[in-house]
């Protein structure tokens, strides 16, 4: 469903060197999959993400969704194939001054839907899909942190996309509420087929969601593995990274002092030892 080949996005910054957050990836995403990235701060997750709706537009590459090169698309065109897929983010980003149904309209109002009555159904349709139609004259700050994620899954769904890319989804949520949208996500992809694209930190959350792993490093997918290896005791990663990134939990040593902590943390965020 998705291919991305040869992806590399470079940032440039005044009287600075430029940065590559992507720095060549390629990676073939399953129709109906749903695959998680996983990495450290900065290791260009969310960049990678956007550079799969040309939300952020990769310097060189392909990004290849169901058989078109999206690079190579007319503006016209390309905002067109751009309602195919959808994105939910970390913080939500509802319009507060719009109801819950407004917020979810106005995404028909972008996709060009002119029937009202059609966005009227469809409105409707998305917000039964994450059971919130009772909170649909509702503003976005009289909802609950979950709630609003559930609204801005029903927002990215009105469109009836085929890809749903999501940036830290449950990052501001509690465990209790997490676990309820990840079940919301992952119903999505069973019965609609939508394919997910899922980027966080947490391991948890690539456990409990997804069916494949990246792990990235600065900008480079370091290593990949199937999400299922994850039940499996005696799976361990090839990276450090990604040893680091299924190791259980945070330690922390009373009788150590932090900053001997933090240089060993800087040794093996540039690759060093483990
Ligand atoms: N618009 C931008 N302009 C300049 N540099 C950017 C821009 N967006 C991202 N970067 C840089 O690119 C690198 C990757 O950033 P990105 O946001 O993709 O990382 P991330 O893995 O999503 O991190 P986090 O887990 O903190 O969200 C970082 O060094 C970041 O500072
Ligand atoms: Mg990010």
């Amino acid at each position: 469903m998705i291919s991305l080949r040869h992806l590399s996005t470079t940032f440039a910054a005044r009287g600075k060197d430029p940065i590559t957050a992507v720095d060549d990836v390629s990676l073939e995403i399953a129709r109906g999959s749903i695959q998680g990235i996983i990495g450290f701060s900065g290791a260009g997750k969310s960049t990678l993400l956007r550079n799969i709706n040309l939300l952020e537009r990769p310097t060189t590459g392909e990004v290849i969704i169901d058989g078109v090169d999206l690079m190579k698309l007319s503006t016209e065109d390309l905002r067109q194939s751009r309602h195919q897929i959808g994105m939910i983010f970390q913080g939500f980003n509802l319009v507060n001054n719009l109801t819950v149904a407004q917020n979810v309209e106005l995404s028909l109002k972008f996709a060009g839907v002119s029937s009202a009555n059609e966005r009227r159904a469809r409105v409707a349709e998305a917000l039964e899909i994450v059971d919130i139609s009772d909170k649909a004259t509702v503003y976005p700050a009289k909802l609950s942190g979950g709630q609003q994620q559930r609204v801005a899954i029903a927002r990215a769904l009105a469109t009836r996309p085929r890809v749903l890319l999501c940036d830290e989804p449950t990052s501001a949520l509690d465990p209790f509420t997490t676990a309820t949208v990840l079940q919301y996500l992952a119903d999505i992809n069973r019965e609609l087929g939508i394919t997910v694209v899922v980027v966080t930190h947490e391991m948890e959350v690539i456990k409990a969601l997804t069916d494949h792993v990246a792990v990235m490093e600065s900008g480079r997918i370091v290593e990949r593995f199937a999400a299922d290896r994850l039940h499996d005791k005696t799976f361990a990663p090839t990276t450090p990274i990604g040893r680091y990134l299924t190791s259980d939990g945070i330690h922390v040593d009373r009788g150590q002092h932090a900053a001997a902590v933090d240089a060993e943390a800087a040794e093996l965020a540039v690759g060093g030892r483990v």
